[in-house]
């Protein structure tokens, strides 16, 4: 498994101004942002993005919610994890709000299953493919950072 997921914070949350409380949810749970950007979904998007819940009862409300309004995609990472994608679904819990547990950002921002406030990828797989559907290579970045001096070197003046 690997160390890296794919996700969107939706229109519901950009809308509802959270969208620095929940990129502050992911830092704290560990996740680096590798990529990111502001966005929109055409309809042909959504229904590329969302090709496999063509033809589910959902799929309408799916797109008609997911090109309402501007939404933020994201690459992340988590050194060390075991696997980085359940993880991940762990932290923005169930897909059903009323299910989700307590501490989790559907828990908090929420409304229904349409409206559920963000998205996660479900496999190490759909996670590359989502993530280069909005990211070229070179738009994913190592924000690891380091010093190019030491220390009491680049705070000496
Ligand atoms: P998301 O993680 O973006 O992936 C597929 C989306 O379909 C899911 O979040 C929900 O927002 C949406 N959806 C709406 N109704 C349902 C449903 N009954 N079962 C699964 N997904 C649903």
């Amino acid at each position: 498994m690997g160390q890296r997921t794919f996700t969107i914070i939706k229109p519901d949350s950009v809308g509802g101004n959270h969208i620095g409380e929940i990129l502050t949810m992911i830092e704290k749970a560990g996740f680096r942002i590798i990529a990111l950007k502001m966005t929109y979904l055409s309809r042909s998007d959504a229904e590329k993005f969302y090709y496999v819940h063509k033809g589910r009862p959902f799929f309408r409300n799916l797109y008609l919610f997911m090109t309402s309004g501007p939404i933020v995609a994201a690459v992340l990472e988590k050194e060390g994890a075991q696997d980085a994608v359940a993880e991940f679904r762990e932290l923005i819990g169930k897909t059903n709000p009323e299910l989700a547990a307590e501490g989790t950002i559907r828990k908090k921002f929420a409304a229904s299953k349409t409206r559920n406030a963000i998205h996660a990828s479900d496999s190490d797989e759909n996670a590359a493919w989502e993530a280069a559907f909005f990211f070229p290579d070179k738009e994913i970045i190592d924000t690891k950072y380091e010093l190019p001096l030491p220390e009491d070197e680049i705070d000496s003046d």
